[in-house]
């Protein structure tokens, strides 16, 4: 059994107009209380927030009385025309139908990927400067204007040149999507300490650069759009996978902070979690023999594509066995939208059903 490629046609359809929704920045302390008995330990903490507390309350004092809270406009806006986007790791998979969709939705992309080997002993094939092209006439078959950049997230002088160019040829940039990443698997005990490492630093590390390269231009404009690609493997444990779960958990708590520092700037950060899905990352035998162990069964040398299929398909909540990447981008797309104005520092699940297995 094969899981269903969507065509072009099924891609998801967007709204052309464009409308602002800026509205009215959300109250703060509107739900501050002092109690009545106070000990003493309590009085001293409270005068020492006094000043802190003060202007708070100040703040407040306008929200308290205020009863017409948010933004009353139904939010319907599911275009980007006229935004100009950031993917990293945009030559395949689920990059390249970021990049796509975004550019269906009426966004300009500037693509970045290493299109190399971007560590040793990774059991798949690296991405090739074809593959970025590819992405290009893709992104420019929806009428966008497209930049090819090759580079690696580690290297942050590249990154903030990527950023620059896009801002000079675009004219600004509203998003971003730190997607580049690697995966290795390996028992943790017998990793070696360059494996550990170069996970760490390409999925963790890269997309902290990534943020750390658009936040300064997102800031100045009082506008940004960021999604960080996580995964489902970030949402639990996965045995082999301690380097790639770890850098992908640390990913969604990077996430957070972040959002919570820019959310008063009109910058939103999310995450979206996919689950398996089929790209070169996850179709070749050394990632089929773990998604075997996964369900319990011992892989031998010459794992096929049909073994894989037959082991998921008893537990897989929707009936398949994997997922296609433009089965993913739209719920990115979504997050980058003005209709996602008040959602950030949230996790999105897009996983044919996996995430019924998480805890919450
Ligand atoms: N495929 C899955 O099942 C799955 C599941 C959950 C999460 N994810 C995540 O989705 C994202 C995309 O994965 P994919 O399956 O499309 O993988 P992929 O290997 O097909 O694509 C990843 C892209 O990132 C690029 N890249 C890798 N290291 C880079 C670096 N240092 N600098 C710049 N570019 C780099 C690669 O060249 C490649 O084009 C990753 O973050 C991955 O962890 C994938």
């Amino acid at each position: 059994m094969q899981s269903q490629i969507p065509d072009a046609s099924s891609r998801p359809s967007f709204q052309d107009d464009e409308k602002t929704a800026a509205s009215p920045p959300r109250p703060e302390g509107a739900d501050l209380q002092v109690g009545n008995a106070m000990s003493r330990r309590h009085m001293l903490a409270a005068s020492a927030g006094a000043l802190v507390g003060a202007s708070i309350l100040s703040r407040a004092e306008a929200a308290t009385t205020q009863t017409d809270i948010g933004d009353k406009a139904p939010h319907v806006n599911f275009s980007l025309a006229g935004k100009a986007a950031l993917v990293t790791g945009a030559a395949r998979g689920i990059g390249q139908a970021i990049a796509v969709a975004l550019a269906a939705a009426g966004a300009d992309v500037l693509g970045f990927d290493i299109c190399a080997e971007a560590a040793p002993h990774l059991v798949y094939e690296p991405a090739t400067p074809d593959d970025l092209k590819k992405t290009g006439e893709l992104v420019e078959a929806q009428k966008r204007r497209w930049l090819g950049v090759q580079g690696d997230v580690r290297d942050m002088p590249a990154l903030k040149a990527a950023v620059e160019r896009a801002v000079k040829e675009f004219g600004k940039l509203d998003i971003a999507i730190a997607n580049a990443a690697i995966q290795f698997y390996g028992p943790l005990a017998e990793l070696a300490d360059e494996d550990w490492k170069n996970v760490i630093d390409v999925n963790l590390n890269g997309a902290a650069n990534t943020l750390r390269a658009v936040l300064p231009h997102m800031l100045a404009r009082k506008y940004g759009r960021i999604v960080l690609i996580a995964s489902g493997q970030g949402r639990h444990g996965f045995k082999n996978a301690s380097a790639y779960s770890a850098s992908k958990w640390g990913m969604i708590g990077l996430m957070k902070s972040a959002a919570w520092e820019v959310a008063k700037e009109g910058v939103t950060i999310n995450c979206v979690e996919p689950g398996l899905v089929d790209t070169p990352l996850t179709r070749n035998p050394g990632r089929w023999k773990e998604a075997l162990k996964e369900a319990g069964k011992e892989p031998k040398e010459n794992v096929t594509e049909q073994e894989v299929i037959a082991a998921r398909l008893p537990t897989a909540v929707m009936g398949i066995p994997w997922m296609q990447p433009d089965e993913v981008a739209p719920a990115v797309v979504f997050l980058c939208t003005d209709a996602a104005n008040r959602v950030t520092g949230a996790t999105y699940d897009a996983t044919a059903g996996d995430s019924v297995k998480y805890t919450a």
